[in-house]
């Protein structure tokens, strides 16, 4: 887990397809499938340049609140430039498992194609440390891309949660426009 400058290749394609096409089309239609009612406290982990985050805030607005949670000081910045309108998001910056975040807190946690950049050997720690900040009966969001080479099947996704002590609501897997496998699952935490 470092605190990388992101290379100029992810800096161009992040700003053309995530934040001009994908924020606009996709990200909306994803917020809106999760089913939030709008009052809830939301922590986004690895919100990046804060793509997903404009339409969870915009779903948050009146009552909600968005916690954005993101490695990267380049990225986080970037959220914050792009996101100022909104008045119901704090930026937190750093490595989930060495953060104080209140526990028992949040109402849900979203991951979106983050955990399968963070290295197999510390997935349980980053999910665990995200299960501590879940309120009882919470919900943790998943979605990750499940290609071999960069990705993380659907076992995975399971057994790091189950691990966790997370209880499985929904999974399934879908084929993307790219033709490409992409993984996803709610879970609820019990206690
Ligand atoms: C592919 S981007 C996805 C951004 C956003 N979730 C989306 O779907 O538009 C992955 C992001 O996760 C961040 N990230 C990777 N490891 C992380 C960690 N350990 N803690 C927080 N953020 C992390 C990266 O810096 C990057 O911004």
């Amino acid at each position: 887990m470092e605190n990388n400058h992101p290379s100029f290749a992810r800096i161009i394609e992040e700003e053309l397809i995530d934040y001009r096409i994908r924020s606009r089309f996709y990200h909306p239609s994803y917020v809106k499938r999760l089913g939030l009612s709008g009052t809830e406290r939301v922590l986004e982990f690895g919100s990046g340049g804060g793509c997903m985050s404009r339409a969870l805030a915009r779903t948050l607005i009146t009552e909600g609140s968005l916690s954005c949670v993101e490695i990267s000081a380049y990225w986080i910045e970037k959220a914050r430039q792009r996101l100022k309108v909104f008045t119901n998001i704090e930026y937190l910056q750093g490595d989930i498992t060495r953060m104080t975040v209140p526990e028992n807190h949040f109402d849900a946690v979203i991951i979106h194609f983050v955990l399968h950049d963070i290295e197999p050997v510390s997935r349980i720690d980053v999910v665990s440390a995200l299960t501590k900040v879940i309120r009882p009966e919470g919900t943790l969001f998943i979605r990750e891309p499940a290609k071999p080479n960069h990705g993380m099947p659907l076992s995975e996704i399971r057994a790091l949660m189950q691990s966790a002590g997370l209880r499985e609501i929904h999974t399934g897997c879908t084929r993307s426009w790219q033709r490409t496998w992409i993984c996803d699952g709610t879970f609820k935490k019990s206690w």
